[in-house]
């Protein structure tokens, strides 16, 4: 596996592949991100029979940080990443540092529509889809994937992204991976590290309250008799009795993230975002 830092270097060691497969990440792997490695690995091997590739990218993009976020103390665990990439089938690592990546300021940024970027984490995380877009469109251009492997944990990073590269004609595949769950349902996320023992033990509950809505949706669904805004604020407020600080708990359309207020024949999602303690955690479930 080459490790390289500059865009130099990763044009030398991007080989002409006959297929070039893309994980993006912030580091700080966990299984989750290690589950999107393997499929990356799997759909170079299995597309083409030699001369499938495999490229990851560490870097902790600061423009999709507000302010008040954990940019500094966001963890950086370098060389247990590299090790973990390695053993998952990656061929080379991207790990650019700001100035590699930003030379100068980035003052040419993408900005996804507000109808899909500016609700759900969007409206609670100003500014943070703008960041993504902008790197990923950027590290698409560097890397030259055909494929590229994003978690449905963030479901709507993944729906901006799929926009963003039918928008721009981008020729990309973009493939969805599951969420990786730990054994009582928490949804993997480098995140979850910043919870202390009572908080890792209480954090489940937010993908139970997920659960319970995602059923709720589906027998109300069933019977032709769904209150959507009654069954949300349910949810939120047995969160906040719990001690959570919900941000929102919502059923929305698979396809565009609308809201729904009555019975829906459309593939719907659930999702969430509370913060526990110090720590925002975010979750999603399709229906
Ligand atoms: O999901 C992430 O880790 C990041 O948002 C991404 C896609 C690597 C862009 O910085």
């Amino acid at each position: 596996m080459h490790i390289v830092h500059t865009l130099a270097d990763l044009r030398r060691a991007l080989k002409p592949a006959a297929l070039r497969a893309f994980v993006p990440t912030m580091g700080n792997l966990h299984q989750g991100h290690l589950d999107l490695m393997q499929m990356a690995r799997q759909e170079a091997d299995t597309r083409v029979k030699t001369g499938g590739m495999t490229v990851a990218s560490i870097f902790v993009n600061r423009l999709q940080f507000g302010p008040h976020e954990d940019f500094d103390t966001y963890p950086r665990t370098f060389e247990r990443d590299c090790e973990l990439l390695q053993a998952n089938g990656c061929d080379v690592v991207f790990a650019p540092s700001e100035k590699d990546l930003y030379p100068e300021p980035q003052v040419f940024k993408v900005h996804p529509p507000a109808e899909l970027a500016d609700i759900l984490e969007g409206a609670f995380r100003p500014g943070f889809f703008v960041g993504v877009s902008t790197v990923v469109h950027k590290l698409f251009n560097i890397v030259q994937p055909d494929l590229a492997v994003f978690g449905k944990k963030d479901y709507q990073q993944l729906m901006v992204i799929c926009r963003m590269v039918q928008q721009m004609a981008l020729p990309i595949e973009i493939i969805g991976g599951d969420t990786r769950r730990a054994e009582d349902g928490l949804a993997l996320s480098s995140r979850n590290g910043y919870l202390s023992a009572d908080e890792r033990a209480e954090a489940v509950q937010l993908s139970k309250a997920l659960k319970s809505l995602a059923a709720a949706a589906r027998a109300g669904n069933a019977a032709g008799q769904l209150d959507v805004p009654a069954l949300e604020t349910a949810a939120m407020v047995a969160l906040r009795a719990r001690g959570w600080a919900p941000d929102y708990i919502t059923l929305r359309r698979q396809h565009d993230l609308s809201p729904v207020s009555g019975p829906c024949a459309e593939p719907l999602v659930v999702l969430g975002a509370a913060k526990l303690g110090q720590t925002r955690l975010i979750d999603n479930l399709e229906v």
